[in-house]
């Protein structure tokens, strides 16, 4: 049971991966934890956006918050969520200021160059954000965000299989819940909206 439900939740292509890397708990624990709600989900980060700004999540307080951990390289799930939440706020219109998308790569050595290309190609809003490897571990860790390499076919190449849900946090940095991956645009809009209203 406790697999079926992480792998519906599984952002990457691969079966969960067998060797966890020592500094995180296994996916299945991870997922179990947020399913269930055990613990805290988020906290404080200080990381580098595209522009090699450094952004703290107190910089967006008085804004709903939607956090997502992916890569650049990410052949499906990454994009298409991430153009769901494009077209969520894009549904939202003015009210979507009220909202900060927020992209954190889980392959910080590879796309640290390459992030402000790649959020371009979304929400005008959306930040991305990298730092080293041990931040953005630490920062996936307090969300309970799950990713691991998993080697390719060719030599140095490699795919990331990642905890592919969308977080949505409060204007005070609270919690608030979590989305599946390919939750469809209307829907995102729909919670937004609600918690918008508030
Ligand atoms: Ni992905």
């Amino acid at each position: 049971m406790l697999v079926l439900i992480a792998l519906l939740f599984w952002g990457g292509s691969a079966a969960l991966a067998e060797d966890t890397p020592p500094d995180q708990a296994t996916a299945a624990q991870m997922m179990d934890d947020l399913m269930y709600g055990r613990g805290t989900v988020g906290g404080p980060f200080t990381l580098t956006d595209q522009s090699g700004r450094q952004r703290s999540d107190g910089d967006f307080r008085g804004k709903l918050m939607i956090v997502y951990f992916g890569y650049t390289f990410c052949p499906d799930v990454c994009p298409a969520d991430l153009m769901a939440i494009t077209q969520a706020l894009d549904a939202l219109g003015p009210a979507a200021d009220g909202v900060q998308p927020v992209f954190i790569t889980v392959d910080p050595e590879r796309d640290s160059k390459l992030l402000a290309e790649y959020v371009r190609a979304f929400h005008k809003s959306l930040i991305g954000l990298t730092g080293s490897p041990e931040e953005i571990r630490k920062v996936a860790n307090a969300y309970k965000a799950f990713y691991t390499k998993v080697p390719g076919t060719r030599d140095g190449d490699y795919a990331i299989d990642h905890t592919g849900v969308i977080y949505l946090m409060g204007r005070s940095g609270e919690y608030l819940g979590f989305l599946a991956p390919q939750t469809g645009p209307e829907k995102l809009t729909e919670i937004l909206r609600k918690y918008l209203s508030k």
